[in-house]
């Protein structure tokens, strides 16, 4: 049978160490696009012409240097090639934790509190991750294509997003994405900072914890507030 041998260079950029940094990496590119999308959302507060004037504005940001819609397009494919690459170094690292000695049973210590050395947020990760992956085609599908259109189609981005979160089940399924989204986050945030080397001491990882909750919190509640703002009628 003939072997592959790889150069010490592809060695080490598949190993596990540049796997996980490439989860980190591409997951905190993500974040940035989630604290910048869910600011822009707390923009329905301020009613149609503000969110309307801002969705618009996403489309012309750049001209004339860019053509119409060339930041956005540039942000879109910066997204995508982050998903797709978070997607596989998440598929390659769980592989080699199946097969690594002991498989997930390593994690298993009667010194833990629940018996096992992972907390409540890293089990999820792994759903967690495929429920955001079809929340974020359902969430395309009706706000930015509108092609589900529950409360009725709208040209108005402002007019749709209204539409949508009048009805209970509508903000029900954002609601529950919301949660996947923080339980993610609130352990991601902490794991890609340990990658990148912040976690040097009792007190950094104190530090770093605390900060992976602030995230999880903010990224949360700030993406619920436009749905339940909706459903609860203090936005007109
Ligand atoms: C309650 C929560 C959310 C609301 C109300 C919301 C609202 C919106 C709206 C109104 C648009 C269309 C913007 C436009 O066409 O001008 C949009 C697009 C988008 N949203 Fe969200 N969003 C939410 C959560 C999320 C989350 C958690 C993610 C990612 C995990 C996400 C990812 C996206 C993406 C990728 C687009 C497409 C941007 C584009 O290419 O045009 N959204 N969102």
């Amino acid at each position: 049978m003939a072997t592959v041998s790889l150069t010490p260079a592809k060695k080490a950029a598949r190993s596990t160490v540049a796997l996980k940094a490439l989860m980190a990496v591409t997951g905190l590119i993500m974040l940035g696009y989630l604290i910048a999308h869910m600011y822009g959302n707390l923009k329905v507060f301020s009613g149609r012409a503000s969110f309307d004037n801002y969705a618009h504005h996403l489309r012309d940001i750049g001209e004339p240097v860019l053509p119409h819609t060339g930041l956005l397009w540039i942000i879109r494919v910066v997204l995508l090639v982050s998903v797709i690459l978070h997607a596989y170094a998440a598929i390659a690292l769980w592989r080699r934790a199946r097969v690594a000695r002991g498989g997930t049973k390593r994690y298993v210590s009667p010194k833990a509190r629940r018996g096992v050395q992972r907390s409540y947020a890293s089990f999820t990760m792994r759903w967690g991750g495929v429920i955001i992956a079809l929340f974020v085609i359902y969430h395309l599908l009706h706000l930015t294509a509108n092609v589900i259109a529950p409360g009725g189609a709208a040209g108005s981005p402002y007019q749709r997003v209204v539409n949508g979160f009048q009805i209970w089940w509508v903000v029900l399924s954002y609601t529950i994405a919301m949660i996947a989204v923080g339980l993610h986050l609130r352990h991601g945030t902490w794991s890609a900072l340990t990658t990148l080397g912040a976690n040097t001491s009792a007190a950094a990882r104190r530090r770093i914890n605390a900060l992976a909750y602030v995230v999880a919190a903010v990224i949360t509640i700030g993406f619920l507030l436009p749905p339940f703002g909706i459903l609860l009628g203090l936005v007109k």
